[in-house]
Formats: structure tokens, sequence, C-alpha cells
């Protein structure tokens, strides 16, 4: 009884060596048969009660055998076949047929706005200074010259990082002005983009996060009539070479004069219209001369230095420019809305 056992497992061990599965279906047959969960192999096993307890041991070691010859056989005829349908697909490969389309970006709108304002200073001298946007309460309110009890340091208008005073998001990028003079000595001409907060509602006309861009000219004889005429050369460039500008009294705490700046209607040329309120005049930054107490503040010298610093948002101007009625749309990326300033400048 013993041997015929043995032997009917030598003959399945010849079977599975002389099997030569030769494509997929045949490959999956011969896993069926020798590895699948019913496989031929397994009942074999069983059969073990039927030996003589001394030569339990040899037909346990040759029933393994059964198992990892048929193991072997199919791993290397699974590579040789995944081989051959690899090879089959290059064969097929249409090298002529047209490729995938990759879709095209396009900047976000911000970023086109924010380049075009950038390039036109870039190309009078200035250059771009780039600063955090946590900053401290010095830089963003005390060297700006910001009164303590100013409504803008209140935690209504500022955020301030948690548990801290002194640590908040930048308000406005004139806090670069201070970042740079304390650390450069003039001749000083930098142009400073970047993202502000402020602690706002959101709805069609504010939002919570905007961005800037901050103009700053220090030098021995800066005078107030080369800050009309950089803004003037900047509204043409920016607007079109007809544009007129118009400069009104205004308040800030770091510069001295100050005034807010208008531009002639790009959209109507002045003569009324809906973007314009029927005025003829959009109005665009603000502006001054740095106050001195601004100068002393981050270390120099007032009476030798003076100076003009400009700052302008930039979500309005890109607004004005493309007629778009509504700010949170630049924060709510929709491609659909995205998509059509590809080619906007
Ligand atoms: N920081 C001001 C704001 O956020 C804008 C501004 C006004 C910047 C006058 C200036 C300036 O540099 O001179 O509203």
């Amino acid at each position: 009884m013993s041997t015929e056992v043995f032997d009917r497992v030598k003959q399945l061990i010849e079977e599975i060596r002389s099997a030569k599965p030769s494509n997929k279906e045949e490959l999956e047959a011969f896993r069926l048969r020798f590895l699948g969960t019913k496989n031929v192999i397994k009942p074999l096993m069983g059969e073990i009660r039927l030996i003589a307890n001394e030569l339990k041991k040899d037909y346990g070691q040759l029933v393994n055998e059964a198992k990892e010859v048929a193991e072997t056989v199919f791993q290397s005829v699974k590579e040789l076949v995944e081989q051959a349908e690899a090879e089959a697909a290059v064969q097929h490969l249409d090298l002529t047929a047209p490729g995938e389309p990759m879709p095209l970006g396009s900047r976000h709108p911000i970023t086109l706005t924010m380049n075009r304002i950038v390039d036109i200073f870039s190309r009078i001298g200035f250059t771009v200074a780039e600063e955090r946007e946590i900053e401290d309460d010095w830089h963003n309110f005390t060297a700006m010259n910001t009164p303590e009890d100013h409504p803008a340091r209140d935690m209504q208008d500022t955020y301030y990082l948690k548990d801290s005073t002194e640590m908040l998001l930048r308000t406005h990028t004139s806090s670069v002005q201070a970042r740079v003079m304390t650390h450069q000595k003039p001749p000083i001409r930098i142009i400073a983009p970047g993202r502000v907060y402020r602690n706002e509602t959101i709805s069609a006309r504010s939002h919570c996060q905007f961005h800037q861009v901050e103009g700053l000219y220090i030098d021995e004889g800066v005078s107030f009539a080369d800050l009309k005429q950089t803004l003037l050369y900047f509204a043409k460039e920016m607007y079109g070479a007809d544009t007129r500008i118009r400069l009104r009294p205004s308040f800030f705490p770091f510069t001295e004069p100050s005034a807010e700046m208008d531009v002639s209607c790009f959209l109507c040329g002045g003569s009324g219209c809906r973007i314009c309120k029927q005025t003829g005049w959009v109005e665009i930054l603000g502006c001054g001369m740095v106050d001195p107490a601004v100068l002393e503040n981050c270390g120099i010298d007032s009476s030798r230095y003076t100076g003009f610093a400009f700052g302008m948002g930039i979500e309005r101007q890109a607004m004005l420019l493309h007629q778009i009625n509504d700010i949170r749309l630049f924060f709510e990326n929709d491609v659909r809305f995205l998509n059509q300033f590809k080619s906007a400048f």
C-alpha cells in the first residue's frame, strides 16, 4: 500500500515538471490544478495516515516537494508569459497615433496683475523686496508711526497669533518698509508685492486676505515732485498712455503729507461710466512723503534723507481692469474663472 501511494506522488511531481503552460489561460489552469484552494496535492497529504510510521517523514517531504516544484514552475512560467505580453504590447504600439492632449495651465489673475505692476517699476530701477507674512507688532505698526490707540491695532481688525499681543498676520505691505529700512542704507528703491490679512467679514467687496504692492524710495533730496512723476509714469504704463492722474490730500500715519491717487477712468476715458461711478476718476492707491518719524524709527537720519512711499491693492485693480464684481472669485480656484486669464496681458 505504502509504495503505491509514494508512486502516485512521484508521478504527480513528474506531471508537474513536464507541464509546460505557454499562455495565460494554460497558466491559470495549472495554478488551479496544483496551487489553488482545491488543488490535487492537498488530498495526498491526507493519505499520510495510510503510511507506515517510519516512512511518514519521507512521505511528508515528498508531498512538500510536489508543492515546491509546482510553485517554481508557476513563477518561472508567469514571468515568461508577462514578458511575452509586454513585448506584444510594444509591437502593437502605433507611433503615428495622436498624443493625449495636456491641458495647459494659466497664471492666476492676481499673479498676472502683480507681475505687471512689478515689471513697470523694475524698468525704472526698483528692485523686489519680499518679506514675512507673520510679522511683529513693531514692524507692522510701531515703526510705521501707528499710535497705540489706532483702530487697526485692535483685535477686531487684525489677526493676532494665538495667545499673542506681539505677533500678527501683517495688515499691509508697509511692514516691508520697516524691514528694509532697518537693514539697508539709502539709497533705497524697492517694490514689495505680497499677501496681507485683515479681520474683515467676507463679502463681494472685501476679503480677510488680499494682496498689495508697496513702493519705497529713499535718498538725499527726494521730493513730492519725484513721487508724482513716478506715479504718473506708472499710471500711463498700467492703464494706457492717455491716462491722467489726480492726487487728493489724505492721511496715513506713516506719510506726511499723504495723498490718495485717482487715475482717469480707463473705460470711459473720463466722461463717466459704471466703473468710475460717473465721476471719471478711479481711486488706485495711497501715497506720501515718508514721515521723518518713520525714518528715525528705522535708524535713518531724517535731516539728511527724505523719501516717498505708496501702497496699492492688487485685487481692486484686477477687478477694475477685468470688470470682476466679486472679490471671492479670486480665492475659489474655479478653473472656469481662472481659465479666462490665459492671455489677459
Ligand atoms: N498701507 C496702506 C494701506 O494698507 C497703503 C499705503 C498708503 C501705503 C500710503 C503707503 C503709503 O506706503 O504711503 O491702506
